[in-house]
Order: C-alpha cells, then structure tokens, then sequence
C-alpha cells in the first residue's frame, strides 16, 4: 500500500512539472518547490488540478525531509542575492508560503532556554512561545486568513495568567501589501502637508491652522506658529510622527516586515539575524546579540528568509465583493449597501480609498538587492483591477486606516504601544465574510453582535443601527456577508 502510495505522487508529481524531484539531496540547497502559487486557474477543473498537484508536491517534500531531516527548512534558505538571481517573485510565494506553514523546530531555533517550551501567556515582550507555526493561527478563510476564537494570542502578560495579558484575535492577512502601500502613500502626504506648511509659516512669518484631509480622510488639524512649532493637540486618529501604521489591531505597525519579526519572536522564539543584533533585550533576550534567546542557534531565520514571508504576505489577494445570486436577497444586498452609508457605517470604515503607486518595495537592511513588485501583475490572485473607464486605482478596504475611541464595553485593561485602552484602528472590513470572530479578541460571534458592541465614536452609528425592526436589520448583515475572499477551494 504504502509503495502505491509512493508511485502515486510520483507520478501526479511527474506529470505536474519539471523533474526536479529527481535530482540528488543537496545538503543546503535553497530549491523552490511549487508548493503555493499566487495564480489561481480560471476553470474549476484547473484548479482542481493545481490543488493536486500541490498537494503531490507537499508530499514529495514530506518524503524528502523524512530521508534527510532539515531538507524542508533549508530548501526555503536560499541567501539573499539568489533570491533575486535565481528566484521570480512565484518562487518568493511558494518558499515564504513553506515557512509560513513550516513547524518550526527546536533544531531551527523554536524557543529559547530563557522562555518556557510553550505557552499560551505571553512573558511581556518576550512572547510564548505559543505555536509551532503561523498558519496555526491565520487558517480561517484559506491560507494566511484569520483564526478562530482558539487561536487568540495573549500578550504581554505575566506569563503565567490570562489577566494579566493583552488578548487579540488572529486578523486576516489579505491584500497586506495593499495596506502597506496606502498606509505609506497616505503617511508620504501627511509629512509633505505639514513640512509645506511649516516652510509656509515661516516664510510668511504668519500662524497656520492645517487641516489634514488626506484621500478623503480627516486626521484633524495642526496649529503650526510662525517660528516653526508644530501643536499637535487636535490631530485625530494618527500619532504625531504622522505615520499611517495600518497594521495590528492598534494600528502599531507600518511594515509587513517589522510584523513578521515580531511575530517570529514571540510567537516561534525564532529570531532573525537582524532582529537578534538590534532590538531591545527585553524583546530578544538577554544573551550575546549572536544568540540573544541562548537556545545555541545562531541566525534561526536568515534575512532571505523574513524577506520570503514578507514577500508572502505582501502578494496575498485581494478579498472581493461577491453579491447573492438569489433575486430576494439581491435586493436586500442593494439595500444593505446604501444602509451602511446612511447609518454612518462607511464614516470610518471608508468602502474605498484611492492609491497611486502599485509597486510594494523590499528595502534590504543589510546591503542586499533590493525586490520590487508590481502588485497588480505579481499578486495572487485576484488582483486589484484599476476602473475600467478612468485607469483610477483603488483599494476597497474598508478602513479609513485611523484610529477611533470605541466606548467602555470594549476598552482593554491598559494602553497599549502608546495607544489607549479603548483605541482601536478602523478595522477593514473587506473580506469579512470569512474572518470570524469578530472584534480585537474575538468575543462576537456573529456581524451583528460586533456591531452592537460598538461605542464611544461609533455610539450613534450602532444605536441607529439597533433602533431598527428586525426586518430591516438583514440588509446591512446581507451586504456585510458579501465582502468575502475570492472562491477557492480549501486549503490547508
Ligand atoms: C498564536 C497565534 C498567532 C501566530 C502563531 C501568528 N500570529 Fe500573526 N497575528 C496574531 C494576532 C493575535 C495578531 C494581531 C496582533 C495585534 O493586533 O496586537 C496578528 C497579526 C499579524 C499580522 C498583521 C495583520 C494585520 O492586518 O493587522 C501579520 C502580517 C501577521 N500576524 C503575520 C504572522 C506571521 C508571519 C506569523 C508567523 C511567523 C504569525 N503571524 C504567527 C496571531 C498569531
Ligand atoms: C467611529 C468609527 C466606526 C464606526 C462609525 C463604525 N465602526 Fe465598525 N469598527 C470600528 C473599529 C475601531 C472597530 C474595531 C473595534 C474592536 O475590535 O474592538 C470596528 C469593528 C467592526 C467590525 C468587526 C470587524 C472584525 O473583523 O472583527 C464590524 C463587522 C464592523 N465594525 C461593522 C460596522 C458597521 C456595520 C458599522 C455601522 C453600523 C460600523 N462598523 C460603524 C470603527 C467604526
């Protein structure tokens, strides 16, 4: 049995590509696996066909690392200039995908001998560790999607009791990169908009109230004086830096790739060269800045490796609407559509916002190439589609990318990255549909309980919402429903 087995996924693997597979065990030899692909075939059939033949590949890699332990982890290893000389953008998405499901292992660097070997509470900045692998976490939707109430992280505690920590729910990773993009591209506006102003008020020798709307989205105003000063008082939303971090249930990151060390360290105790050498040891450890977490591994995720799953999360696709077919619930769509501006839903979870540049840049820290992609031609799909009439590029996120108060009930019990308890960034709603639970830590189980669970800013927005019959309730959850990720058949 075992032997057809065998032959089965030779062959399936045979027909499906190259006969890499063929080819001897190298012992650190960094090789791309088709493992995941960014495209997406238009037939059923054809796609059926690729989940087949990805599968037969996942399983020719098994048999691999189980002839030679460690050939999975070190065909994702390549250094940082083959990522560009040998490898396509394709690749980076298969191999970033491999570490992203990969179990990381004690050998690899899982850990550290200062942490306990796993845990649920979080030791302050230290993390866990709590899980073997990212995917463990963000599965629900497909690959890199959300994770169930089960899989909520606990940070910052005490590392021994529940209220003692920070508890989040798993957020999807779809369209990432898109996120970055705006969040830059809004950032690069803000800083040129108030830099402007500054030489203004000085040149002038004039005071200057600055209102700053940016993409249609209100940040409140700087009062700059005539010397130069900047008042930051009444800025809304935004830190005073004036950059755009649309990442993290806070809004705490700008970066998919600060993100992705961050969680590599205190989810997996797996700490990249770079991260090792220059974070705090309150984040790494109190060890040589070679083996800051003392577990005896040294570099336990290679720069080429942060690059391949940022890069992975980065090219993720892009959710979509997809109304009912049924001409009954049809209308109740179109009708949930207008109810979520008219109930001032679309105020701070703006439908859409508009970007310009589509190239997500990887700039390298250590003297390395630097990768580029264009996110409309190397996403996975689907892609982003400019408007068809006026080539205008926009982001359907849902999010004003700001931050709001949301009221007592939902407050935390601390602040949080200089945030306050009750401050959360607007969460994007685009492919809600596949991301339940709801809410920072997952406590709704359904839209309509996280709806009713809004406050402070949101407070009218919800009560008008609560205030109506029954019956009139089901075209917003209706519409809500239709914000979902692409069709796709199980992963993973
Ligand atoms: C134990 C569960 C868990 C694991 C494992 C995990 N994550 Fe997360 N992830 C979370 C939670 C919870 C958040 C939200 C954190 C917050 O807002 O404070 C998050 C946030 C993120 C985000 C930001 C998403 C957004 O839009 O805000 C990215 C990107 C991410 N994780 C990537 C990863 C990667 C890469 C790995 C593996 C190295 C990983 N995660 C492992 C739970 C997990
Ligand atoms: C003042 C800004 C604001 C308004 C108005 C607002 N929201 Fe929100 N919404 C937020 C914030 C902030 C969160 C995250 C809160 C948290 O996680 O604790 C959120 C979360 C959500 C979530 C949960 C998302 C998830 O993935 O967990 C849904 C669903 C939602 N809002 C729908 C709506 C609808 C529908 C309306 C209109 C009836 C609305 N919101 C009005 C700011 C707003």
């Amino acid at each position: 049995m075992r032997h057809l087995v065998l032959l089965l996924a030779a062959v399936t693997v045979g027909c499906a590509t190259d006969d890499a597979a063929d080819e001897p065990l190298q012992s650190s030899e960094a090789r791309s696996f088709p493992v995941f692909s960014p495209s997406r075939p238009d037939t059923s059939a054809a796609q059926g066909l690729q989940a087949l033949q990805q599968d037969a590949w996942r399983r020719e890699l098994r048999f691999m690392d189980a002839a030679d332990p460690g050939f999975a982890f070190r065909s994702v290893r390549p250094t940082y200039g083959e990522l560009e000389d040998r490898f396509s953008p394709e690749d980076w998405f298969s191999m970033g995908g491999q570490l992203f499901t990969m179990n990381f292992t004690e050998a690899q660097g899982f850990g550290g001998s200062d942490l306990p070997s796993m845990s649920r509470f979080h030791l302050g900045q230290r993390g866990g560790p709590d899980a073997r692998r990212c995917s463990a976490c963000h599965w629900r939707g497909g690959l890199a999607g959300a994770g169930d109430a089960a899989d909520n992280a606990f940070f910052r505690g005490d590392g021994e009791t529940e209220s003692t920590a920070l508890v989040r729910n798993p957020p999807p990773l779809f369209g990432a990169g898109w996120k970055q993009r705006l969040g830059e591209e809004m950032t690069a506006e803000l800083q040129f908009r108030r830099d402007d102003a500054i030489a203004f008020a000085r040149a002038r020798g004039e005071d200057v109230r600055l209102h700053l709307e940016v993409r249609g989205v209100s940040f409140g105003f700087l009062s700059i004086s005539r010397d130069g000063t900047v008042d930051d008082t009444d800025l809304e939303g935004i830190d005073a830096d004036l950059i755009v971090r649309p990442f993290g249930w806070k809004g705490a990151f700008a970066d998919l790739r600060d993100v992705v060390e961050d969680a590599s360290n205190v989810h997996h105790g797996m700490q990249s060269s770079w991260f090792a050498a220059n974070e705090d040891p309150a984040r790494v450890g109190e060890g040589p800045t070679n083996d800051p977490d003392q577990d005896g591994v040294e570099d336990e995720l290679s720069d080429a490796q942060v690059a391949l799953m940022t890069m992975f999360a980065a090219m993720q696709d892009v959710p979509v609407e997809l109304p009912p077919s049924g001409s009954g619930l049809l209308l109740l769509y179109a009708r949930g559509r207008q109810d979520f501006t008219t109930l001032g839903c679309a105020e701070c979870h703006v439908p859409s916002i508009e970007i310009e540049d589509a190239h997500y840049n990887l700039i390298s820290r250590t003297g390395g190439p630097d990768l580029s992609i264009n996110l409309l031609e190397a996403g996975a799909q689907p892609r982003l589609q400019p408007d068809v009439i006026t080539g205008e590029l926009r982001v359907p996120l849902y999010s004003d990318l700001k931050r709001h108060a949301m009221g007592d009930e939902l407050a935390e019990p601390r602040d949080d990255a200089g945030v306050a308890a009750d401050v959360f960034l607007t969460t994007p709603l685009w492919g809600i549909a596949r991301s339940r639970p709801y809410l920072h830590d997952g406590r709704a189980p359904t839209l309509e309980d996280a709806i009713v669970l809004h406050g402070g800013e949101a407070q009218a927005s919800r009560d008008a919402f609560v205030a109506l019959p029954e019956d009139d309730r089901a075209p917003l959850r209706v519409f809500l429903t239709s914000l979902t990720r692409g069709e796709r058949l199980a992963s993973p």
